[in-house]
């Protein structure tokens, strides 16, 4: 059975992928210094997968303590990296806080990359990468724009600190570009803990829906739209999950030609915000509560994605639709409201 290291794995994403890995043959352990995620998600991905994770409360920041763990766990085939800080806004606020984080813990583990022969890597990137692209659906080959915030600089640089040491390392390397992930496991025993108000468009709908916040803001509806609202590509978490799988699968039975490869991991499918705002009421059937405010610096006004080198290449195909993404998180959101004290509480920083 591969051994697959997951670093980030008590967050949406990680929590996620490591129940698809384990469903599909592989064993985990996860590095997660939980001070944006909370450890009792893994309890959840034991109860759904029946394997306990082993998780290792290591801030990869800190070299030594990343060293240790490769040297507890010999036989690694492969890492996936998701471990860092992802707030737009909490960027622009303290950029040296994004560089030095997001930056250093991907300098360190690649350092043990090298120094443990890790045949095989996957970064998590992000569509911020294309910034306001001049043509969509963007593919793998759209030139990146400027980031709209240091949040995205530290995807952009991560991907070319990734490229380069490709290059000079004989590991193979794999970055997955995330559209917008949604939704939760159909259990609605993991899903989305935003830290604090969540700024991102499901969990805001979620929380006014289930009455924690009293109303929700639309940021602008007079953009050069079909609505005049902004356009995303929304994707379930679950799709993302078994991207992941497919992808180091891909790369374990050599199927690569290159050091490192791009994928875009999106539906293909443009969604305005007040299109998915319909589209949760229609399945909740809750009225959402929500005004119209001012437009959000540094938002993109359309992307979404052409998915189909991934398609292609790793086999991959998107599952649920925009339906299922909100009636998965919304069952989420119920659900955190009756277990409120399961997740409740400080996330413990590691200091
Ligand atoms: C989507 C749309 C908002 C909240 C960001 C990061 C990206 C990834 C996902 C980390 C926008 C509108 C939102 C609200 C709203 N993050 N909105 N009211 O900005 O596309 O992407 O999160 O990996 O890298 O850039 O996602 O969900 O924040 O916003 O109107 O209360 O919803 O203005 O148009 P975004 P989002």
């Amino acid at each position: 059975m591969k051994k697959i290291l997951v670093t980030g794995g008590s967050g949406f994403i990680g929590s996620h992928t490591i129940v698809d890995l384990i469903e599909n043959g592989f064993e985990v352990i996860s590095v997660d210094n939980n001070s944006r995620s909370n450890p009792r998600i893994l309890e959840a991905v034991q109860k759904i997968t029946g394997k306990a994770i082993k998780n290792y409360k290591v801030d990869l920041c800190n070299y030594d303590d990343t060293f240790a763990v490769f040297q507890e766990n010999e036989d690694i085939s492969g890492i996936i990296h998701f471990a860092a800080f992802k707030s737009v806004a909490e960027s622009v606020e303290h950029p040296l806080m994004y560089f030095e984080n997001n930056l250093l813990s991907l300098i360190n583990l690649l350092k043990c990359v090298q120094e443990f022969g890790i045949p095989h890597f996957v970064f998590s990137s992000s569509c911020t990468v294309y910034g306001n692209a001049d043509e969509i659906p963007v593919t793998e080959l759209t030139p990146p724009k400027p980031a709209e915030s240091p949040y995205g600089y530290t995807k952009q640089m991560g991907e070319q600190i990734i490229n380069e040491f490709a290059k000079a390392s004989t590991a193979k390397c794999i970055l997955l570009r995330y559209f917008n992930p949604v939704g939760a496991h159909p259990s609605a025993l993991i899903g989305e803990l935003p830290v604090g108000k969540p700024e991102n468009l499901v969990p805001a709908i979620t929380q006014t829906a289930i009455g924690k916040i009293p109303k929700m803001q639309v940021w602008g509806t007079d953009y050069p739209t079909r609505d005049g609202s902004c356009i995303r590509d929304y994707i379930h978490v679950c799709d993302i999950a078994h991207a992941h799988t497919m992808a180091l699968q891909y790369l374990i039975d050599k199927k690569s030609p290159k050091k490192c490869e791009v994928f875009n991991l999106g539906t293909g499918n443009g969604v305005s915000v007040l299109e998915a705002i319909k589209a949760f009421e229609k399945v909740s059937g809750v009225k959402l509560n929500y005004s119209i405010g001012p437009r959000r610096p540094g938002d993109v006004i359309a992307i979404y994605a052409n998915n189909d080198l991934a398609k292609r290449q790793l086999g991959w195909q998107p599952k649920f639709s925009l339906e299922e993404m909100m009636s998965t998180a919304w069952k989420w959101e119920q659900r955190l409201k009756v277990d409120e004290k399961f997740y409740d509480g400080k996330f413990s920083a590691l200091n």
